[in-house]
């Protein structure tokens, strides 16, 4: 290598992140890092000095990809006769990409109140092209989804705030859009997983990255984030580990898929306690739809089912959605406050603009064939990144 071409590497790599916006993120200082909009990925205690046992325990339940009528049904099936603490009926949060999706569907999910989060327009494959898409790639699968959630079902663009990237695989270009959607910076994102560290102190918590993460790399292809995203939540994807403290896996799919609801029920409850039993961290059930579908038929449904039914009795937990974790760890709310806690009320939400008898079934030919179901008319095209509104 010449001198000029090393002088002039050098100055890309040490003159370019220290120009104008992108600076590296610094080590999080706790003496500047403070709340509400603040947090050390390092801080593993409860939020506002709470002791764990004054801790609400929270579950989140979340599910990927495509909404159809099928997976409605099943989630109806989970969450049937849940209720929190409040008394407000629990539900999911679900991460919604483009083909195959029922916006009609998930208008009425998000009129019972569940979140409804952005999982990119096409979720396509393969994983290598999530790696390497560049920022305007990222952005427009990010801003894209959103459009489309909020112009077929309905979904203000406010409510839309969280967003996990297909296959997990996060990147650098990835965390730019988020911190500069056109509709304003995303509140959380929930695609990086982590191992527990069994050391006593409980898993990680919810945090900003405002300053570097502590949290691991999974691997060589997922670099984790260096520059600084100021109020940008991560809500790590803590993973189900095995009996002897090996990674299970980062969703439940993953984990023991040929389980039985034996099987399975012991691996959420154990998974449960090694939070409620420490640092009372979130608590995450990850799945994709399928995962209910899948032999011995029934038995998945029936573990979930029997896991959150035990979780509730023990009567400090609650299932909630990212938002609204994030709502709390801004402003902690002890197990008897947590009950009249506004964000944590059941939320009022207009009633789908239409029925199922009234709803509009789009069909496309093209770029293959798709329906699309929609309250609005249908847009003369299939909705894609770089024509979200069809047109
Ligand atoms: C994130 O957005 C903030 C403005 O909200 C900006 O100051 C910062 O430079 C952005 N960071 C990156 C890495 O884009
Ligand atoms: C969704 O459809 C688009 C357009 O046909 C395609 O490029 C993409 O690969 C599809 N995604 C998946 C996950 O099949
Ligand atoms: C469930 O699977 C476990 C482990 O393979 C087995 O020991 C148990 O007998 C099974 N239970 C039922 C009801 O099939």
């Amino acid at each position: 290598m010449n001198l000029q071409v090393s002088l002039w590497l050098f100055s890309l790599f040490i003159v370019q992140p220290t120009r104008g916006q992108f600076k590296p993120a610094q080590p999080c200082d706790p003496d500047k890092c403070l709340p509400p909009n603040c947090r050390c990925s390092e801080d593993r205690r409860p939020p506002g000095g709470l002791t764990p046992d004054k801790t609400p325990q929270i579950i989140m339940v979340t599910f990927d990809d495509d909404y159809e009528k099928e997976y409605f049904d099943l989630y109806n099936e989970l969450f049937d006769e849940l209720h929190n603490p409040n008394n407000c009926p629990a539900v999911g949060t679900l991460f919604v990409c483009h083909n195959y999706t029922d916006y009609f569907l998930v208008e009425t999910a998000y009129s019972r109140g569940y979140e409804i989060s952005d999982h990119t327009v096409t979720h396509q494959e393969p994983t290598t092209y999530w790696e390497n898409a560049d920022y305007t790639e990222w952005k427009n699968e990010i801003d894209g989804q959103k459009e489309i959630l909020h112009r077929f079902a309905n979904v203000p663009y406010d409510k839309i705030v969280g967003f996990r990237a297909p296959y997990l695989m996060f990147t650098e270009n990835m965390f730019k859009a988020l911190n500069t959607s056109k509709f304003g910076k995303f509140t959380y994102d929930l695609s990086w997983p982590s191992n527990i560290i069994f050391d006593g102190k409980g898993p990680i918590y919810p945090y900003t990255l405002d300053y570097l993460s502590s949290q691991n790399c999974p691997s060589e292809e997922e670099p984790c984030p260096k520059l600084s995203y100021p109020g940008l939540w991560e809500v790590p994807n803590v993973n189900l580990m095995n009996k002897d403290h090996s990674t299970c896996g980062s969703m439940m799919d993953a984990c023991d898929p040929d389980g039985n609801a034996t099987v399975w029920l012991e691996i959420l409850t154990r998974n449960f306690h090694y939070h409620y039993d420490t640092n009372r961290a979130p608590f995450g059930m990850h799945m994709h739809p399928s995962f209910f579908l899948r032999p011995p038929t029934t038995d998945h449904m029936k573990a979930a089912k029997q896991f959150l039914k035990y979780a509730l009795d023990l009567g400090d937990v609650w299932i909630l959605t990212p938002s609204q974790i994030i709502a709390w760890m801004k402003d902690p709310q002890d197990v008897d406050k947590a009950k009249t806690f506004a964000p944590w009320q059941c939320p009022s939400r207009p009633k789908p603009r239409c029925t199922e008898a009234t709803s509009n079934n789009c069909h496309y030919t093209e770029p293959q064939d798709f329906y699309m179901r929609t309250c609005t008319e249908c847009p003369p095209h299939f909705p894609s990144p770089t024509d979200p509104d069809g047109n």
